[in-house]
């Protein structure tokens, strides 16, 4: 009967990812690549897709990405989401304390020392162990819905774990961990778009994205630290029970945390927390500290703001003051206008700092930063350095308000607000700064490789008007080159070899060079290897694109549109023209026979070579390459060590052939 064996499965594809995700995110030990990790999730996707009545609540499949939202539905908390009083100083830490115990006289008090995590506080609904939703804490009162972002987050479960309240609140905080932050930037950086200033604004501005898909990538996790709403059930009565209960049910909790009962043990552990806070995954500024037994919070009471049984004392960050004594705007290769701090130089942790980003208007309004202003500067999330503050009490009144020009700085054209990036950005096409970037981007070694035209040597080139759009790099002749500030005829050659060299580039290297946004080089890598010429990738329609692994339906748009704008064609031409390899010239994805058209193939278990190569093969020869074995597969190609793919092929009665079997119908 199919839909037992369907059903058992389902449950065995459960349990394998459910074990997968722990040795991923508990032992940081995974046994297998994301790819074959996320075959499995296809194959249950699949399975439950043929038998919707196998599908449940806290199946995986459940975080698969969901359609794009339009906006994200408002939501009232049932208990208010707090804030905390915070101080930088240990005296009034104790205040603090000696305050709390004037307010319950004669009681022994007993204090939880957490880290302070730098994340965006949530709040997590379980009904009868079930995520039912996330928000974020808004106003305190009323926050956004951002469930459907929250269930690609693989580290917060969808199912609680043992006996638990029929209806229980948790709070706590997303945060990007600190290497996908700085892998993030890196990123965007490459590609042009605006970086976000610490870990925290890109966690922030990750739940905000309505294309989950792109949440999923970015690798947010989650800690919990409290409760909210608590019905039907017993829930933990103290901080420290509640930080064992949470991780016990199954929730990621802070990695360490102390009790003390006096000032002097809280300043003990404020002490030791401060010395292994760099080892978080997370970014930690201070540490809260609570009242351990809730009775006694209740006792405390509250402001209509925040808890009086707690308090946040923040760790001093590596700052310094010094005079902004001006802003510039700088053009990136999108068109994003980013404001620029141009400071008087001051030292911070070891390094010389005389420029920091501002990020955009709204920060810089947000801060009241002016021109002319004393400001404090800090480097965030210890790599870019941003302006954090100003010290008010050094205005004289002569400081001047700055506002993001209506222009582009660089060509003069009028610059358009980009609410979906919280951008202004300039939109010709002909922005020299824009150009000079994309030359920089086109040429980088990532890209197309060329070497010597690095930023200088762009900056050069359109500054004497030898290079005013792409493809006049392939139009350079030796004399112009020549007659630039220190180019040597050797120098000249040597450029123009690399240009040269450049036209046989494979097809992934120019999609790459071309700055689509979203297009990274692994993106591009999939489209060459999906559509083999960049002439089917510029015609393939967004349903098209979309097919293509990693590629979502707004990177998808993106790309069809970049290919539908009439410059964009242009220039597509004139590099047809140059000579330039449109994919044609790729030996590895140039089709090379029928033999496999209208096959099914599933590659499993440890082969001579990578995967990616096999199933490459396996497409130049015409034929399919899919991630989960169904009775459409036309044969299972099995490696060493091949587990559930080999026996469930079996079982369909699935033909299953080795490396050599493959390689052998292929013979010319
Ligand atoms: S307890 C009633 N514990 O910091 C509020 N908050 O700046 C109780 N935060 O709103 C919050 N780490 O979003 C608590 N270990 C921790 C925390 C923490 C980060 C956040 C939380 C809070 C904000 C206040």
């Amino acid at each position: 009967m199919p839909a037992l064996n369907a059903s058992s499965r389902a449950r065995e594809l459960r349990r394998e990812i459910a074990r997968h995700d722990r040795l991923y995110y508990e032992e940081a030990a995974p046994e297998i690549t994301d790819r074959e990790y996320d075959a499995l999730l296809r194959e249950l996707c699949d399975l439950e897709d043929a038998h919707p009545e196998l599908r449940a609540p806290d199946s995986p499949t459940q975080r698969v990405a969901g359609k794009p939202l339009e906006g994200f539905k408002q939501v009232r908390h049932r208990v208010p989401m707090q804030s905390l009083d915070n101080t930088y100083s240990l005296e009034e830490a104790d205040e603090f304390m000696a305050r709390v115990e004037r307010l319950l006289p004669g009681i022994k008090l007993r204090w939880t020392i957490e880290p302070k995590v730098d994340g965006v506080a949530l709040s997590l609904t379980y009904r009868e162990g079930l995520l039912e939703l996330a928000a974020t804490r808004g106003d305190g009162t009323t926050g956004d819905d951002v469930t459907q972002n929250i269930r690609t987050i693989r580290t917060i479960p969808l199912k609680l774990e043992g006996d638990v309240p029929d209806l229980l609140e948790i709070r706590g905080e997303v945060y990007l961990p600190k290497k996908k932050f700085a892998a993030l930037n890196e990123e965007r950086e490459k590609e042009g778009e605006a970086l976000f200033a610490n870990p925290r604004n890109a966690a922030a501005g990750s739940l905000k994205l309505l294309d989950s898909s792109i949440v999923a990538k970015r690798g947010l996790s989650a800690v919990f630290y409290g409760l909210g709403a608590v019905e039907g059930g017993k829930a933990p009565q103290s901080q420290e029970e509640l930080l064992h209960w949470l991780k016990k049910i199954g929730l990621p909790v802070v990695p360490k945390f102390w009790e003390a009962d006096d000032e002097a043990g809280v300043r003990k552990a404020i002490a030791a927390l401060e010395k292994i806070r760099h080892d978080f995954a997370f970014e930690t500024d201070g540490a809260v500290i609570k009242l351990d037994e809730f009775r006694r919070r209740e006792q405390a009471g509250s402001t209509s703001k925040a808890p009086r049984w707690a308090m946040a004392y923040k760790y001093e960050a590596e700052r310094a003051r010094t005079k902004l004594n001006s802003i510039t705007v700088q053009v990136g290769r999108m068109g994003t206008l980013t404001p620029v701090a141009e400071l008087e130089p001051v030292p911070i942790a070891g390094s010389r700092v005389a420029r920091a980003t501002l990020h955009n208007e709204e920060e810089i309004a947000r801060k009241d930063i002016r021109i002319g202003d004393w400001v404090f500067v800090e480097k965030a999330g210890e790599v870019i350095p941003a302006v954090v503050g100003v010290d008010l009490k050094a205005r004289t009144g002569k400081e001047k308000i700055f506002k993001m020009p209506e222009k582009c700085p660089s060509c003069g054209s009028k610059v358009f607000r980009d609410p979906e990036l919280t951008a202004i950005r300039c939109i010709n096409p002909d922005c020299p700064a824009q150009i000079r970037r994309r030359i920089e981007h086109f040429a980088a070694r990532g890209a197309m490789d060329i070497e010597g035209l690095g930023e200088a040597m762009v900056d050069q080139l359109v500054t004497a008007g030898l290079v005013a759009a792409l493809p006049d790099v392939y139009a350079l002749k030796a004399g112009e080159v020549a007659a630039l500030e220190r180019m040597g005829e050797k120098s000249t050659a040597n450029l123009l070899a690399a240009i040269e060299g450049s036209k046989g580039q494979p097809l992934w290297r120019l999609l790459f060079g071309l700055g689509i946004m979203h297009v990274g080089a692994s993106v591009a890598r999939k489209l060459a290897d999906k559509f083999h010429t960049l002439d089917k990738i510029a015609s393939a329609s967004v349903e098209e694109l979309e097919s293509t692994e990693d590629v979502g339906e707004i990177v998808a748009r993106e790309i069809h549109d970049f290919f539908r704008l009439p410059h964009n064609r242009k220039l597509v031409e004139s590099l047809r023209k140059r000579g330039l390899n449109f994919g044609e010239r790729d030996e590895r994805t140039a089709p090379a026979s029928q033999e496999l058209a209208g096959e099914t193939w599933v590659i499993t278990g440890t082969l001579s070579r990578p995967r990616d190569e096999i199933a490459e093969l396996i497409r130049r020869h015409g034929g399919g390459v899919s991630g989960s074995v169904s009775k459409k597969t036309s044969y299972v190609l099995a490696g060493e060590e091949a587990g559930s793919k080999l026996d469930k092929a079996k079982s369909l009665g699935v033909p299953v052939v080795d490396e050599a079997a493959l390689h052998e119908r292929l013979k010319p």
